[in-house]
């Protein structure tokens, strides 16, 4: 395999949840995903991002981790996680997994454990614990809030029925956030990384890179109104502290000792893209997602700008630069990039949002992809996206799970609506997601039209457009090249990689397309022109 393969990769995340379920219980699971793998190679990827599918209550889809070292029993066992693992390394997929080291559960036997051993007592020290402020400590510690909503702060009671100090949660409740100033937490975290290297998996996917260190006195901090995950790092004192580095310093240390090239790849949501560069210097990750791409909109002056600070921020560290349009966290983007506005990260979209026409949606979010896997550098796919998949916004109140919907009282939809069960065969139960139908968020109606089945062999499907860009992405050596740009009129971007000229119209106005054999298009192109929302990559000889 080739040399820095991560360079170049085409990374697909996998969200075991909603991938496919095989005992019929309504929730993916790892058997699942290694019966649906040969789906992945004939897409073309090169390695899997897998989301959380360790011991866990599930109160954040498996980002509230009570066993790093288990499989929930949701997902299946270590022996179904090692048979996975393998079978992928047979058919040349590498697979990545979701480490989560800035919160546990509160139901990890490492909080347990804090809570009964009492104040003063170095298993309190694994944690954030401080006193309450006001009469009796009745108050939180300082005014910081929870990203999903409400404070970021619960007081505890202790054993003898006393109220106690408070916990840090910098998300929900049930995921109390670690105090990484304590080496007993870099011990425990060395030790993971080894036990799941010693499996063989390829690497990390590091969940909120950008936290795990907070400033010292935890000193109050209000964030800008729409503040997201990372919306303000430049000043939040719970984001980008120059200790993290420290720990990934460490981490690739650890990495090092092991054969074939294992990664760490940050959720360092940090902008400016400068300030995320500094998570990939030589001796720290390998890559971090690219979120000021992702924060783009569908504007040919805006995504000239950021591809070009992505290139010389993560370049000027030697790291090549990532791309990704869509994920868990966010709204799926032939949605998201339909609204202008969209909602700040996290708030999601519902049934009393502004609608937007799926077709035009689709037209746009073939036209986005195809302009990002043009792109020299490493790529990220959410899975559904080759289907096409739009948000789903009908998710009934009553069926929402993130703790988002929950912390916020409903004020913001979360982001459920990306995570429905995602679509194979059209006519089988739950559309061939679970044997049983069940579904453990409501597949909408009309989702098996999406199904894989439909599309495969369908020249003009997104499945097959999906398909058509990652085999001419390799054929031309795109994820390797250098982009030059060419000159183009008012909403349109067009660039030269690999021999190939690759033009996107981001207006609505057809536009003269450029002479040359069309190699990729993401809708159709005819009589000379390039239609608004489109983009075509040609080979002129
Ligand atoms: C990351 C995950 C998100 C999770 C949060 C807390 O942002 O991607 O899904 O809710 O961290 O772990």
């Amino acid at each position: 395999m080739s040399e820095h393969w991560w360079r170049t990769a085409i990374i697909y995340q996998v969200y075991p949840r909603s991938f496919a379920d095989s005992n019929g219980d309504g929730v993916g699971d790892l058997p699942g995903i290694t019966s649906r793998l040969d789906a992945l190679v004939e897409l073309g990827i090169d390695a899997i991002w897998l989301s959380p599918f360790m011991t866990s209550p599930q109160r954040d889809a498996g980002y509230d981790v009570a066993d790093y070292c288990d499989v929930d029993p949701l997902f299946g066992t270590l022996a179904d996680f090692d048979a996975l693992l393998a079978a992928a390394h047979e058919r040349g997929i590498r697979l990545v997994v979701d480490l989560v080291p800035n919160h546990s559960s509160n139901e990890h036997p490492w909080f347990r454990e804090a809570l009964a051993a009492g104040p003063g007592s170095p298993e309190r020290d694994r944690y954030v614990f401080r006193a309450g402020v006001g009469k009796g400590g009745t108050l939180p510690p300082n005014n910081w809030q929870s990203v999903f909503g409400g404070p970021a702060w619960t007081r505890i009671t202790e054993a003898d029925g006393t109220p106690g100090p408070w916990y840090l949660h910098i998300f929900d409740s049930s995921q109390p956030d670690f105090d990484w100033s304590n080496p007993w937490v870099h011990d425990r975290f060395r030790e993971v990384l080894r036990f799941w290297l010693d499996r063989g998996v390829d690497g990390f996917r590091v969940d909120v890179a950008h936290g795990l260190v907070k400033a010292d006195g935890l000193p109050d901090y209000e964030p800008p109104a729409g503040g997201s995950m990372g919306g303000d790092a430049e000043l939040a004192p719970y984001w980008g502290q120059d200790g993290v580095h420290e720990v990934y310093r460490e981490w690739r240390r650890v990495l090092e000792e092991y054969d074939g090239e294992r990664v760490l790849i940050g959720e360092a949501w940090v902008l400016p893209l400068r300030r995320m560069a500094q998570w990939v210097r030589p001796d720290e990750m390998h890559q971090t997602f690219n979120f000021g791409y992702l924060e783009a909109p569908w504007d040919a002056v805006a995504l000239r700008a950021v591809v070009d600070e992505s290139l010389a921020a993560f370049g000027g560290v030697g790291a090549p630069s990532t791309w990704v349009l869509s994920n868990h966290d966010v709204i799926r983007h032939p949605t998201r990039l339909t609204l202008t506005p969209p909602p700040p990260q996290g708030e999601g979209i519902g049934p009393r949002s502004p609608r937007v026409d799926e077709a035009s949606g689709l037209r746009r979010g073939r036209a986005a992809t195809a302009f990002m896997l043009a792109l020299p550098g490493s790529s990220y796919l959410y899975q559904g996206e080759e289907l096409g998949l739009p948000e789903v916004v009908d998710l009934p109140d009553t069926a929402r799970q993130d703790p988002t919907f929950i912390r916020t009282e409903g004020r913001h939809y979360g982001r459920d609506g990306c995570r429905v069960p995602i679509p194979w065969e059209a006519d089988a139960p739950a559309a061939g997601f679970s044997p049983t139908g069940s579904s453990w968020l409501p597949q909408p109606a009309g989702w098996g039209s999406h199904a894989r089945d439909t599309q495969r062999g369908i020249p003009d499907s997104t499945l097959e457009f999906y398909r058509t860009a990652l085999a001419a992405r390799r054929e031309h050596g795109l994820g390797a090249g250098e982009i030059e740009w060419l000159d183009a009129g008012p909403d349109v971007i067009a660039l030269r990689n690999g021999g190939l000229t690759i033009v996107s119209n981001t207006g609505t106005t057809p536009v003269p397309l450029p002479v040359g054999d069309v190699v990729v298009a993401s809708g159709p192109v005819s009589d000379g022109e390039l239609p608004g929302d489109t983009t075509v990559w040609l080979r002129a000889d």
